[in-house]
């Protein structure tokens, strides 16, 4: 799927009525199947973009579309996903898996095959069985990556999917995103503090100003595909991240 926004501004009200200017104005294209990740500081808006991606949120001026069609409204082509995984403590990991297609109304054996389809690729292997409560941060968004795949999103949100990780499972589990993406097909945009993981990722890396963000770089990472950890010691991949960090200087 094809996600773009033209002209798009978000603007809170502080308390007392002065407008808060949160996002852009700002406009881009991304194409389908394309991966993007977006960089920026802390409080520029990017949540509020995914927001308005998602459909939970209007903008307050311009518009954001889905294959040219205005986003109104939550839309099951969309998967979501936050740094807090958000799943239900009292069900397993399979079953916190196959929740989406429960609400869909997908029997019980099917879904539980779909989900058991997933695990080795997640890498939780072992775990099927096992509870939120007895599962490492790292497990736990491994699981809630699942529940969103599960939806065969056609677009995947992520905002700072990972950013509570430490860095080698962060690392770990962005590679393993990685081929879960490329096989999926989804069009792709995460939210994103760590350079690396976003040159490693990306197709373009998104830099965004201080709020109200706006898009002041979009650097192609032209790394050929499939990429592997070891791209991270190529001179080509040490090259894009000083052209991201260079921006995001300017910023
Ligand atoms: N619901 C809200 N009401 C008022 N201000 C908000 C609201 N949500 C976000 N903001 C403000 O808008 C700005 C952008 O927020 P956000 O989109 O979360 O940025 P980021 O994700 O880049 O850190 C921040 O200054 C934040 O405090
Ligand atoms: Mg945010």
């Amino acid at each position: 799927m094809r996600v773009s926004v033209r002209d798009l501004q978000v603007t809170y009200r502080a308390p007392g009525g002065l407008a808060l200017p949160a996002l852009g104005p700002i406009s881009f294209e991304v194409e389908p199947e394309q991966f993007v990740a977006i960089v920026g500081p802390s409080g520029c808006g990017k949540s509020s973009l995914i927001r308005v991606l998602a459909g939970l949120q209007k903008p307050s001026s311009g518009s954001a579309y889905l294959n040219h069609q205005p986003i109104q409204e939550p839309s099951s082509a969309v998967g979501l996903m936050f740094q807090d995984s958000n799943l239900m403590p009292w069900r397993t990991v399979i079953d916190n898996i196959a929740l989406p297609l429960e609400l869909a109304g997908v029997s019980k054996m099917e879904r539980r095959a779909q989900a058991a389809d997933l695990i080795p690729q997640l890498g939780l292997e072992g775990f099927e069985e096992a509870y939120p409560g007895e599962l490492s941060g790292g497990m736990a968004q491994r699981v809630a990556l699942g529940r969103v795949l599960i939806q065969r999103p056609e677009v995947l949100l992520l905002d700072e999917p990972f950013g509570a990780l430490d860095a080698l499972t962060r690392e770990q589990i962005s590679l393993d995103l990685l081929q879960l993406w490329q096989q999926s097909g989804a069009t792709a945009i995460m939210v994103t503090h760590d350079i690396r993981e976003a040159v490693l990722l990306a197709d373009r890396v998104f830099v965004f100003s201080q709020r109200p963000g706006k898009l002041i770089a979009d650097v192609h990472i032209t790394l050929p595909r499939p990429r592997h950890s070891d791209d991270m010691f190529n001179e080509a991949f040490g090259d894009f991240v000083r052209q991201v960090r260079a921006a995001i200087d300017r910023a």
